[in-house]
């Protein structure tokens, strides 16, 4: 068991070794949803990490894009009264378990590392909850966000769409020759990630309004009623094997040329990586045509649950210490297409779109164009967010018009209040 004292060396120095080899420093069971290669990938990075510093790695993967099954797993263990040590959390999730009680307290050693001063607020709005720390951010990931296969766009007149009827044209021409235009996974976490473009694509007042002060004018006028058709129209550009189909591999079909483009979260380029592709080459990465400058972002965050074992304790410690450290962010968000959570971590190790993912992170963070996604849990809790998501995915397979979608979202919305 460690004491205090000791701990902080581990912490600092990152590695404790003894007679040679890395003593353990604990074990931490982690709850996750990174079951893709990309995000497996990434995942590497922190296991070797943390194995680096003794601390051993229990694996608790949920697959399923998003992390909704990975939540209702969490639900089953915490009732079980069998919570694990860690849990990748997004936004308001983490909210949620702090106000029930569940998270460990992590101020010891946000104060000893200085956390508060690196950490952008619209992150500390999630990993702090009453003033005190509750998760360790690992990530920024964008939404707002299009990977387009290189060849395909060449052959659909090679320029870049900055609009939607610059969008549709090049939809069109992948059509005429031959692929499916768009690659897209129908799942409810899918769906929502395009609405959410959509919506932003119509304006920073109209996604604030909509999505995160749930005005019922925004919600439910003809904004709407034209993200809904605009919806519609992508619907027509893709494959009919789409249903069910996992994220990841509708990022293959752009991959592989089978398809054009996929609409999608930079976790989207940790497949093009690990196909070894690379972008302004292989593959290219644009905002949502018409949502250049602003971001809908997530952050993948570690929250602790309260343990109380102290080995346990402390081996949460040196997990939260090790995923804030800068050389870690950096190489961590390289593989997983994501950008660090600290402002201090130099872009030097990031290619071209993780590049311009912290440029326009920068940019829209002061500018007030950064926004919380709304499907990946950011602009409103789990509850509101999924009366959202039966909407738009109903409206997706044909259940509703754009009117009446448009209609049901109010509902639907005020129902979940
Ligand atoms: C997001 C998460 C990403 C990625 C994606 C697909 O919600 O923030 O890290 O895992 O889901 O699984």
């Amino acid at each position: 068991m460690f004491k205090k004292s000791v701990l902080k060396v581990a912490v600092s120095a990152g590695v404790l070794a003894l007679g040679g080899g890395v003593a353990s420093a604990g074990n931490v069971e982690v709850l996750h949803w990174w079951t893709s290669g990309g995000e497996a990938a990434a995942l590497n990075v922190l296991k070797d990490d943390l194995a680096s510093k003794g601390v051993e790695w229990q694996d608790m993967p949920v697959a399923g894009g998003g992390g909704e099954a990975a939540m209702t797993a969490l639900r089953a263990r915490v009732t079980a009264g069998n919570a694990p040590t860690a849990v990748q959390m997004l936004g308001f999730d983490i909210r949620d378990w702090a106000a029930e009680g569940a998270l460990a307290n992590l101020d010891d050693v946000a104060t000893s590392e200085g956390w508060d001063g690196v950490v952008p607020d619209a992150l500390k709005a999630f990993s702090k909850y009453d003033g005190h720390w509750v998760a360790a951010p690992v990530n920024v990931h964008s939404t707002n966000w299009v990977w387009i296969n290189k060849k395909a766009l060449d052959a659909a007149g090679g320029k870049a769409p900055t609009n939607w009827d610059e969008l549709i044209a090049v939809l069109d021409a992948m059509k005429a020759n031959g692929i499916t235009p768009l690659a897209h996974g129908g799942q409810a976490w899918q769906d929502a990630t395009i609405f959410d473009a959509v919506v932003l694509s119509m304006g920073n007042d109209f996604y604030k309004a909509s999505m995160i002060d749930l005005d019922e004018g925004a919600l439910g006028g003809d904004k709407m009623v034209e993200v809904f058709n605009r919806m519609a129209k992508l619907r027509s550009y893709v494959d009919d094997n789409f249903s069910g189909r996992d994220w990841n591999l509708a990022s293959a079909m752009v991959i592989n040329g089978e398809a054009g483009m996929q609409m999608m979260g930079d976790w989207a380029k940790g497949e093009f990586l690990r196909a070894d592709q690379v972008p302004g080459k292989d593959f290219v990465c644009i905002r949502f045509p018409g949502t250049q400058g602003s971001v809908t972002f997530n952050s993948d965050q570690f929250a602790m649950f309260k343990v109380s074992d102290p080995e346990a304790q402390q081996a949460q410690k040196l997990m939260a210490s090790a995923v804030m450290s800068p050389v870690f962010q950096s190489a961590f968000n390289v593989v997983k297409g994501s950008v660090p959570a600290r402002t201090d971590v130099p872009n030097d190790a990031f290619d071209d779109c993780g590049k311009k993912g912290m440029a326009d992170l920068a940019e829209a963070n002061a500018n007030g164009s950064l926004f919380g996604s709304m499907a990946h849990g950011h602009a409103v809790p789990a509850s509101i967010k999924n009366a959202m998501y039966d909407v738009v995915t109903a409206h997706f397979n044909g259940e509703y018009d754009a009117t009446e979608a448009a209609a049901e979202l109010v509902t639907a919305v005020a129902d979940a209040k």
